[in-house]
């Protein structure tokens, strides 16, 4: 009994030690000017230390994807610090691998800017820019799920491929006081650079999406970034199949509505799953493309429809249905927009039946 009280003592000391010095470190550290050195010299920037990389570079327009605004729980904001980014933190090591270790690749959300620093940043990423934009337009859906069109004040037009994302950033609303930043894929074609559209379905106390849902109203002015992201549509004659429910629908809506302007001919089918018919949307819009597309369905399947749906359409889980739809695995793309664990059920049926491995693409929020 004794040596748990000492224990718990110890413990309890060693947190109050560690908090005092996180307390410590946002009251008085303060690490003055800090230079960030990219690409071997090709740019260098002087920043006041004390934030994280990720943030020090968005200050300066150099915008790293993030899907989660920096919490360090999506990964995105991965980068390679040759120097001066300190040890590396446990939050980081569950998203990288080994060879990114070695190769000093980091998480730069969770690196804080506290002396010099070298770092590598992709060429590509130095194209993304921060939009000012209009809510043009915002509809609902479903019942959590809204459509919302955005006119491009400035920069007023934008370049992006069909598949990629952006991320959007809120203001302070009710108890929020600051402002956060969240990846949503652009459902607009991208032969239309002046408007962009996403589709954002309500988190159950999600911060973004209880702002868009509750308190975004036409005409406010917001904030964009990107475009992000390497989902696009590869280019071969190969069938392609795609594979999204829910929001997921965005990116897929926006690569359809590019094949058809691009005249497109291969076979294509989207499965697209929900629980019931309150959950269908734009489905009228996406059939409609079966009579503008030479070789095009667009598959609806309910998992579980209510008594007062009247369905008749397809039912169950959507791998059942692939087989009458894919007659040449070997021969097909898939893309593949929602969570994780849809991913890899929908990947492994795939290949069970012949997709190959590297012919599957997919966006996973
Ligand atoms: S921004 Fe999401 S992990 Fe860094």
């Amino acid at each position: 009994m004794l040596i748990l009280i000492q224990l718990l003592i110890a413990v309890g000391i060693t947190a109050f030690l560690s908090l005092m010095l996180v307390v410590a470190e946002m009251l008085f550290a303060n690490y003055g000017e800090c230079e960030i050195d990219i690409n071997k010299g090709e740019k260098k920037l002087k920043v006041k230390g004390g934030s994280s990389l990720l943030s020090s570079l968005a200050e300066n327009n150099i915008f790293i994807p993030s899907a989660c605004g920096g919490r360090g729980s999506c990964g995105f904001c991965k980068l390679k610090v040759v120097d001066g980014g300190g040890p590396l933190l446990p939050t980081e090591k569950p998203f990288l691998s080994p060879a990114e270790i070695k190769d000093n690749v980091r998480l730069s959300c969770q690196v804080k800017v506290k002396n010099d620093l070298r770092i590598q940043v992709p060429e590509e990423l130095f194209a993304i820019k921060q939009f000012k934009a209009r809510v043009k337009k915002i509809e609902n859906y479903t019942y959590d799920i809204k459509g919302l069109t955005f006119e491009l004040l400035e920069p007023d037009s934008i370049h992006f491929k069909a598949g990629q994302y952006m991320q959007l950033s809120t203001v302070k609303y009710g108890k929020v006081k600051q402002s956060v930043s969240r990846a949503y894929s652009i459902s607009s074609n991208p032969n239309n650079p002046k408007d962009l559209q996403l589709i954002i379905r309500r988190v159950p106390d999600g911060i973004c999406t209880t702002w868009v849902h509750d308190y975004l109203k036409e005409n406010d002015e917001v904030k964009l970034t990107g475009p992000f992201g390497d989902f696009y549509i590869r280019d071969t004659d190969n069938d392609i199949v795609f594979i999204a429910g829910g929001s997921g629908k965005a990116p897929i809506k926006s690569m359809i509505e590019n094949l058809y302007d691009a005249g497109c001919e291969r076979k294509m089918t989207y499965f697209f799953g929900a629980r019931a018919v309150k959950d269908l949307y734009l489905t009228d819009y996406l059939k409609s493309y079966e009579d503008k597309l030479k070789e095009f369905t667009y598959v609806p399947i309910l998992s579980s429809p209510e008594k007062d749906d009247n369905w008749q359409g397809r039912t169950g889980f959507i791998m059942p249905h692939f087989g009458e739809f894919i007659k040449h695995p070997a021969q097909t793309e898939a893309y593949l927009c929602g969570s994780p664990g849809m991913i890899n059920a929908v990947s492994k049926g795939l290949t069970d039946m012949g997709v190959p491995e590297d012919q599957i693409y997919y966006d996973s929020f």
